[in-house]
């Protein structure tokens, strides 16, 4: 394995076992980055070539988003082999070199773990089908008999999170659990070969150099599935309190100690993010040290541009985080929901409570074509802006999302024959999915796939993503990818410990903390300006005219 010198100014790998509790962390979604072999997929040698970029961005770390051999029946989250990287991807030697060049960066790298389920190309599941029934094979996932005649209706009428039925039928009659797409059955965690398996898979990445893991829906694993199972509308009656039958089981950390007794074996200790989508009482469970170490909190994905939802959601999570003695995460986008850009600029009728447009719009969305466009992609970017700045200031963990440093807006003009989300399938016209968001990154202006790889982009990228690329805003000082940049290393110059004291700015529309050393953040989320706090300005997220907070904007001073 060969370390280059980096070639730009880099931080040292910070030692500190709890690199992690402040942490900027920059999810890579892997097929969707970069492309050196030109076959329209991103690559691991494609992520490796953009280190450079990702330290100049200044980011602690990198969460990759599932990198393994998979057929993309859900972007990767139908995972076959947990222990190997796609061939269309890498190999394993290009995962190695990526993590030494990220650590000579002084970045440190989080993997996805997806333990619910796996692929149905998956040694496992196929040897299980093979097997047949009542074999130690089906014993892994969570094989049934059918109910009615025949055994030809599915055990229960539980419907899949994707749309549809939850369950299969397999040709020798039985059916199979998946509570996500129909290629992804569900793992039995009850069987002590599965647990085993995750160890060995969470010992392998460690032992490779991965600092740590981001756990894909962390609060499903384990199941109570005794006879007779419940219907649909006899769970939806259960409360979620640790003894659902299917959601946020007590039992779920038995199984996160285990991995928490791993982690602990290596130093520093591997760490843990939870995505858990439970009730917010029950998150301090998962970001205890005993069991992940830290959970996501998605509050700000569900929230309004508005300063009373931002509050208080900023009070509720520090309050959580408290609990559990963990930090919180702040997280505005993912792969899973629409750019925040987009969701910022759309009127709050056009959206729902996960972000995602109420109805299905085209191209209207972001052109011009209809009399008035429903998106307004300038407010929409200010906002973004504004929120960002005001979410790098608070105490706690930042995941950004890739492109959201360029100002990119989600790609809502996507034909149908192009779509590959398995959501838009399983909910025809009802729901358009989540591949907006995982359009190819645009890094020159001009060029094959606007600099992605040479040969086009395997989700078709619009032409508007010219404006975007990150050559037109390299070296603008009023760009998107420049204010992220300067906020980044103001932060680690500024950040110490993780306080927070409210200000009041003696209106509604003006939120405002302070951090230790004078560190001071103020957001006008109002359409008005505001009078600017005194201090020095050392960051502002749009132009400061005066001694005027402009509208929706964000400022950082120094208070003396
Ligand atoms: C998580 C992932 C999502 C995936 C699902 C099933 O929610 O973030 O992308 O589809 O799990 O693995």
């Amino acid at each position: 394995m060969t370390t280059a010198a980096p070639s730009v100014q880099t931080r040292e790998l910070s030692d500190a076992p709890d690199w992690w509790r402040q942490a900027v962390v920059y999810q890579v979604y892997p097929r969707s980055f970069a492309d050196t072999d030109g076959d329209g997929l991103g690559d691991i040698k494609g992520i490796t070539s953009r280190v450079p970029y990702l330290a100049e961005l200044g980011v602690d770390a990198i969460w990759l988003s599932p990198f393994y051999p998979s057929d993309l029946a859900d972007g990767g989250y139908d995972v076959a082999d947990y222990r190997d990287v796609d061939p269309k991807l890498g190999t394993l030697a290009d995962m190695d070199e990526l993590i030494a060049q990220l650590h000579a960066h002084g970045i440190r790298i989080v993997v996805d773990i997806v333990p619910n389920h796996t692929s149905d190309k998956h040694v496992w599941f196929q040897e299980a089908l093979a097997a047949g029934r009542g074999s130690a094979a089906r014993e892994r996932y969570i094989f049934r008999e059918g109910t009615g005649v025949d055994g030809a209706e599915p055990p229960t009428d539980w419907e899949s999170l994707f749309g549809g039925s939850a369950w299969e039928r397999v040709d020798d009659g039985q059916w199979y659990l998946h509570n996500f797409d129909v290629s992804q059955p569900d793992l039995n965690w009850d069987n002590r070969e599965v647990r085993d398996d995750f160890l060995t898979t969470l010992r392998f990445w460690s032992d490779r150099g991965v600092d740590g893991f981001r756990i894909d829906v962390a609060h499903m694993l384990t199941k109570d599935l005794t006879e007779p199972l419940p219907s649909r509308a006899q769970l939806e009656a259960l409360p979620f309190d640790g003894t659902h039958p299917l959601i946020d089981r007590d039992d779920v950390h038995e199984v996160y100690a285990e991995w928490r007794e791993v982690f602990n074996s290596y130093d520093p200790p591997r760490t843990a993010v939870a995505e858990a989508w439970v009730h917010p009482s029950r998150v301090p469970l998962y970001a205890s040290a005993e069991s992940l170490g830290q959970a996501f909190n998605f509050d700000l994905l569900e929230a309004d541009f508005d300063p009373a939802q931002f509050r208080r959601i900023v009070a509720d999570n520090l309050a959580l985080a408290a609990e559990s003695g963990s930090s919180t995460t702040w997280v505005l986008s993912n792969h899973d929901v629409v750019r925040h850009a987009t969701r910022y600029g759309l009127p709050d009728a056009e959206r729902g409570a996960d972000g995602r447009p109420t109805r299905k719009h085209g191209n209207e969305w972001l052109l011009s074509g209809g009399e008035t466009p429903v998106l307004d992609t300038a407010r929409g970017e200010r906002r973004a802006r504004a929120a960002a700045t005001f979410v790098l200031g608070l105490p706690g963990s930042a995941y950004l999302y890739q492109g959201e440093e360029l100002g990119l807006h989600e790609v809502a003009e996507i034909p149908d024959a192009d779509r590959q989300d398995p959501t838009f399938f399983r909910s025809p016209g009802i729901d358009q999915g989540r591949d907006g968001c995982r359009v190819p990154l645009p890094w020159t202006a001009e060029g094959s796939a606007f600099g992605f790889g040479a040969k086009g982009a395997h989700l078709p990228q619009p032409a508007w993503f010219s404006a975007y690329a990150v050559d037109r805003q390299d070296g603008d000082p009023a760009s998107t990818l420049s204010l992220y940049r300067r906020a980044l290393d103001l932060r680690h110059e500024l950040q110490t410990d993780e306080q927070l004291q409210w200000i009041d700015a003696g209106r509604d529309d003006v939120v405002a903390f302070e951090r230790p050393n004078g560190w001071t953040v103020v957001t006008n989320f109002g359409t008005e300006s505001a009078p600017l706090p005194a201090g020095e300005v050392l960051l502002s997220s749009a132009e400061l005219t005066g001694d005027a907070l402009p509208a929706e904007t964000t400022v950082w001073l120094r208070r003396s």
